[in-house]
């Protein structure tokens, strides 16, 4: 089967598409014909050996997919050949198929196409996880998202509306901060042609902003921060510019603000039991038309490598689909 391969940590430029063969699944493991693959920021992080997890090599990236079971492993009890699945499996998926441990797999829902699928669990989890079970978003609070046309920052923008927030969406050029505006943001800050720190004291009132999420961090968090409400919430969900920022630690005490960690990843372990309502809720929204993913390009597997370098770059607005079959 064709996968792309990374035989060593380093720039994106060195993945190639290679030849190699049909994986088996282990124990309490799955083999999934991937039908549909979705680029994320961790992609670009983990085949340069910057992020946290490093998988062994020479290993394929791609961290969440939707396909169909082929091939289930000993001990498997919930899943057979030919079931619909999404699947988040952390690395493997940029390749024809792939293994994944069966308990990070779930059913695709009828309703529901594999491009979509492969775009959904991801970036919507991670924000619903940030926004409810960490930032305790409430209806009529405003809420900042910053990177806002990015993979999670559509999300926490579509998922802010649909929990009844007033959303500021803020994004580096023009085209972005107008897919946030048709995707339900209540107002926009362009922050390349923007002051932002005028334009958050402007939007945010007396009272200042109640939730920050940020997947950004550099120059724009510390602002971010300042503009904060009394006991406003400053969500850290990433640091796709690069810098992680050090921050004043008076600016908490100032206002009683907190400052909060987000990890989808690692709550899915500590906290499983929070999973299936945020999954179900993340269904319900979709179902009725609230939340959808933002599918801005659809690659074949020779492009996958392509599509990780742009997304690097900051030139990809929602999500990039790779397709193993085109
Ligand atoms: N904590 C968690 O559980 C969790 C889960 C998933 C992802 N993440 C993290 O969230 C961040 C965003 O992930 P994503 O998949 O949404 O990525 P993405 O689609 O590329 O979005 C990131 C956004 O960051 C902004 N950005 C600013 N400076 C940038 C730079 N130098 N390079 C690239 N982007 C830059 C871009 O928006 P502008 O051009 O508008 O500034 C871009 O749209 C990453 O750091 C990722 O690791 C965390």
């Amino acid at each position: 089967m064709k996968a792309l391969l990374c035989r060593q940590f380093g720039p994106i430029e060195q993945l190639l598409l290679e030849d190699v063969p049909l994986p088996e699944p282990g124990p309490k493991q799955v083999r999934v014909d991937v039908k549909a693959a979705s680029v994320n920021f961790p992609d670009a992080l983990i085949v340069q050996g910057l992020y946290q997890i490093k998988p062994a090599l020479p290993f394929s990236p791609g961290a969440e997919f939707a396909g169909v079971v082929s091939a289930v492993g000993e001990g498997v009890k919930h899943l057979k050949a030919g079931d619909r699945v999404i699947a988040f499996g952390g690395h493997g998926a940029f390749a024809e198929e792939c293994v994944v441990d069966a308990m990070r797999v779930m059913p695709l829902p009828d309703d529901m196409d594999f491009e979509t699928g492969a775009s959904f669990v991801l970036t919507y989890c991670t924000s619903l996880h940030g926004l409810k079970d960490l930032g305790h978003l409430q209806p009529g609070e405003t809420l900042l998202v910053l990177g806002a046309a990015g993979g999670v920052g559509i999300a926490a923008v579509e998922i802010g509306k649909a929990m009844g927030a007033r959303v500021i969406a803020a994004a580096s050029s023009d085209d972005k901060v107008a897919l946030c505006k048709e995707r339900g943001a209540d107002e926009v800050i362009n922050y390349d042609t923007e002051n932002l720190k005028d334009r958050l004291k402007e939007l945010g009132g007396e009272k200042g902003i109640d939730v920050v999420y940020d997947p950004v961090g550099g120059a724009y968090a510390e602002t971010a921060l300042r503009a904060l409400a009394w006991r406003g919430r400053f969500l850290v969900i990433g640091f796709a510019a690069g810098e992680i920022p050090k921050i004043p630690l008076n600016l908490a005490l100032l206002r009683e603000r907190s400052i909060i960690g987000v990890y989808w990843g690692d709550s899915l372990r500590h906290n499983p039991q929070e999973q299936p309502a945020n999954m179900a809720q993340l269904m319900a929204w979709f179902r009725e038309g609230k939340v959808k993913p933002v599918i801005s390009e659809r690659v074949p597997l020779a492009e996958a490598a392509g599509a990780i370098g742009k997304m690097a770059n900051r030139q990809v607005k929602g999500k990039v689909v790779v397709l193993p079959e085109a």
